[in-house]
Formats: C-alpha cells, sequence, structure tokens
C-alpha cells in the first residue's frame, strides 16, 4: 500500500457508485440493503483517497433523475445520507476531510440540509481530503445556472469559475458495468480520463480504487496536443 509521502501527483478522481440494487438483490436483500453497503464502499475510498494521491473526491449519491425512484426508496437514500454524515463527521474532520454538498438543496429533507450545513462548517479546515457529494445534482442543471448567471457576459474563464471551481476531474470511475456519465460532471470531465468496471459499487475496495489510479497514471494525458518526445511532425 502506498504512503502518503511517496504518492503521486495529486489527482482530482470522480466516482459514479452504480450498483448498489442490484448486488442488494443479487444478495437476497432489498435495493435499501445495497445502498448500506454502498455506504461501506464510501467509507473504504474515503480511506484510502489519501494514500493513491487523491486530493479530491467527488461522489455522485443522488441525481435530479432518482427522485423517479419510488418514494420509499428515496426515502431510505435520504436516510443514509443522514445517517453517514451523523456517524462520520467526527471521523472526517479528525482525519483532515473538507466535506462539501453539490446539488440542489432546496428539495432536501430540511434535517438533511441542516446536518450537511454543520458537517461542511466543522470540517472547512480539512486540508487533507476535499471529499464532495453530489445529491439532488444534475451536471446539465449546473452549467445552465452557470451560464444564466454571467448572462451575455458568459465565457470559457467565467464558467470555469462559476462550475469548476473543484478544478478539472482528472479519473472518473463508474462501477456496476454501464459506460454512460448519467449527467455528472458533464463540464469537470471534458478531459477526464475513464475507468470502468463490472464490479457493483458495494464490492468496490481499496484494491479496486488503487488499480483505477495505476492504471491512469499509466495513460499519456496530451489535452490535445502531442505526447512528449512525439517528435515534430516530419514533412510528407
Ligand atoms: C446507484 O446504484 C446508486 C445510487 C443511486 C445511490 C448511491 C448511494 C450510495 C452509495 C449510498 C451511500 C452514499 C453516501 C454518500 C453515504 P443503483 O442503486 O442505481 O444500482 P442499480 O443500477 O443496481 O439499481
Amino acid at each position: 500500500m502506498q504512503s502518503e509521502a511517496d504518492a503521486p501527483k495529486s489527482f482530482h478522481v470522480a466516482i459514479i457508485m452504480d450498483g448498489n440494487g442490484r448486488w442488494g438483490t443479487r444478495q437476497g436483500l432489498s435495493r435499501a440493503d445495497g445502498h448500506r453497503a454502498g455506504a461501506e464502499a464510501v467509507r473504504r475510498c474515503v480511506e484510502a483517497a489519501p494514500g493513491l494521491g487523491v486530493t479530491t473526491l467527488t461522489l455522485f449519491a443522488f441525481s435530479v433523475a432518482n427522485w423517479r425512484r419510488p418514494d420509499p426508496e428515496v426515502a431510505a437514500l435520504m436516510s443514509l445520507f443522514r445517517a453517514y454524515l451523523a456517524a462520520d463527521a467526527r471521523r472526517l474532520v479528525e482525519n483532515g476531510v473538507r466535506l462539501s454538498m453539490l446539488g440542489r438543496r432546496d428539495r432536501l429533507p430540511p434535517d438533511l440540509a441542516a446536518e450537511v450545513e454543520t458537517v461542511e462548517a466543522a470540517s472547512a479546515g480539512g486540508g487533507r481530503l476535499s471529499l464532495r457529494i453530489a445529491i439532488d445534482y444534475s451536471s446539465r442543471e449546473a452549467i445552465v445556472a452557470a451560464a444564466r448567471a454571467l448572462g451575455g457576459a458568459a465565457t470559457l474563464g467565467g464558467l470555469e469559475r462559476l462550475i469548476g471551481e473543484a478544478g478539472p476531474v482528472d479519473l472518473l470511475i463508474r462501477t456496476g458495468g454501464e459506460k454512460r456519465l448519467s449527467d455528472f460532471l458533464l463540464w469537470e470531465c471534458a478531459f477526464a480520463e475513464l475507468w470502468f468496471t463490472d464490479r457493483m459499487w458495494p464490492e468496490f475496495d481499496a484494491d479496486d480504487f488503487g488499480a483505477a489510479a495505476a492504471d491512469y497514471r499509466a495513460r499519456v494525458r496530451t489535452f490535445g496536443a502531442l505526447p512528449p518526445k512525439a517528435g515534430v511532425l516530419q514533412p510528407a
């Protein structure tokens, strides 16, 4: 296991935590049990992230589209977010994790919104890992809101400041076998490296996270330019 001291250049990882429901059903459990097991995977990844060189971790916990799920599942998820914040706030602060929430807050149960604010304030000084949890989040809505705020003066830099304040995503991971972005961090993922796995989110562990990080580090990122040492274009 890599220590923080020799960890590679810091990077921003975003994760679409897919497969809780299927994992629960396949285990003969409920979908809500799958989400509960998913919360344990969140804990494992938050713990492993700094050692892998991850300085920002953005997790997709609930999309705007997820309100279309049956009421009991939505309620179970909201309770789980509340329980996670209540149970882990102290550990996050002690470990230098700064928590912030992306997405709309006005439709959340008021006690959850209040708990988010409390943990955000308590963990604001955390400098080891920025943990961003997206709840009631839509990337397209975030882009529209930023463009509206800038009006006719919208520029690449202005939008970058409003939408991408946490910096671009370097590595996007999606578990659960699907290969799509599902309206998550579309702007921030403009040049992200993508990594998909068939493992369901509750199965995802520090070794999987390490494998994704190692794969990312082995990639050559050119951002549209030529790879280093590719040489100068020879005349035809
Ligand atoms: C997608 O899997 C997952 C979600 C909609 C919820 C994500 C929530 C957690 C991982 C719970 C804990 C989160 C925190 C931040 C404590 P799915 O249920 O849609 O999977 P399926 O495709 O198998 O149905």
